[in-house]
């Protein structure tokens, strides 16, 4: 049994809103899951051109080139390719909490040359990148607030859905090269999960051409984390590139008696999650290469200064009603996680981001961590 953090749902919290203003719609004509386009020749300027709904606009834009990178980049399209290339979403101003910015993340990579902001030099102290038959997925260890995300934040889940199916953030795209014979051919992720928060992330995208991308990108579990939706034996300090097994589908595991079962997240009115009825299974990797910090992100030197530049626009469209109370409950619980993680999982040196959520929320009490 595992405890487990408390959190704030979306839909709840949106409900309410739209029973406040009726006038006002919440869902957009085609979700954001169902839009294609080839990149980078069919990429628009903005990719949700909803105007009238509740969340309001798109904060940022998916046409991202040599004109918008930099640290002020409101550039909503990210890259998951391998070990030493792919973005992570975060906020464009400082100290933001990931509740109250999920529908305005905007991409952060390691690479140039994609229009995004960099993701400044030292910020990545552990990654590792994992291909399977199904999905490939980036696990690391981050200095959070370098990418803008307040220090003591959990966090919480970005996925191409949301309670009302424009995203979060909002007209976010993914691309990646690693489905492609020629491994050089970018293919639009339909199915992924990025959880940010605790220092750490963990993201996942799916194959679009495995029957069960949605299964394994699965995008219900928003109060588990990494622990239970990416299960993985990533290490602070080390950089490594791995093959491994496939996880069992996010939320479905197999009890004691053989049988196997599908977990039901309780809606967050029910308060705290306190106990897991599972422990997650962690899959074999293998052929991990190791690497050095400076020799996978050597382009980050030069996008060290100036990291986090607020930019400019208001915050719009954070309807979403990530309220929370979240702030200072999970800054108190961040200086005692590494503890609680080291007692959860003992000496195996595995990676307190597999339980990240789990044993902080124990600590924090109230941990607010979202969808
Ligand atoms: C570069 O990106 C900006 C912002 O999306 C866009 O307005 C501009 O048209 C783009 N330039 C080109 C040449 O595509």
């Amino acid at each position: 049994m595992s405890p487990v953090a408390p959190i704030l749902l979306s839909s709840v919290l949106l409900a309410g809103l739209v029973r406040a203003q009726d006038a006002t719609g919440t869902f957009p004509e085609t979700p954001l899951a169902s839009k294609h386009f080839q990149y980078p020749d069919e990429i628009p300027y903005k990719v949700d051109t909803d105007v009238g709904l509740i969340r309001g606009t798109q904060f940022g834009y998916n046409l991202c080139n040599s004109t918008t990178e930099g640290q002020d980049a409101l550039c909503q399209t990210s890259f998951l390719n391998s070990l030493d290339d792919f973005c992570l979403w975060a906020p464009s101003e400082p100290n933001s909490m990931i509740a109250d910015t999920e529908g305005e993340e905007v991409a952060w990579c390691t690479k140039p040359g994609r229009g995004t902001r960099l993701i400044p030099d030292g910020a990545l102290t552990g990654v590792q990148f994992m291909r399977t038959s199904a999905y490939v997925q980036v696990i690391g260890f981050i200095d959070q607030t370098k990418i803008n995300i307040a220090d003591g934040d959990f966090g919480g889940e970005l996925d191409p859905h949301g309670a009302d199916l424009r995203g979060n953030p909002m007209g976010g795209l993914v691309y990646s090269t690693a489905f492609s014979s020629s491994g050089d051919e970018y293919t639009q992720m339909i199915e992924w999960h990025n959880f940010m928060g605790g220092n750490a992330f963990c993201f996942k995208v799916c194959d679009p051409s495995n029957e069960h991308a949605a299964d394994y990108c699965q995008h219900i579990y928003d109060r588990i984390g990494c622990a239970y939706n990416a299960p993985n034996n990533a290490q602070d300090k080390v950089f490594e590139s791995c093959e491994g097994e496939l996880q069992d589908f996010p939320g479905v595991y197999t009890g004691d008696d053989g049988q196997i079962t599908t977990y039901t997240q309780p809606p967050e009115s029910l308060g705290a999650i306190t106990t897991m009825p599972y422990q997650p299974k962690v899959p074999a990797s293998s052929n991990c290469q190791s690497f050095t910090s400076a020799e996978l992100y050597s382009a980050l030197a030069s996008g060290s200064s100036g990291s986090g530049s607020g930019s400019a626009s208001g915050s719009q469209g954070s309807a979403t009603g990530s309220s929370s109370a979240s702030g200072s409950a999970a800054a108190a619980a961040a200086s005692n996680s590494n503890a609680a993680m080291g007692a959860r999982v003992g000496g195996e040196g595995v990676a307190w981001t597999a339980m990240f959520w789990v044993a902080a929320a124990a600590i924090a009490g109230a941990v607010g961590v979202m969808a």
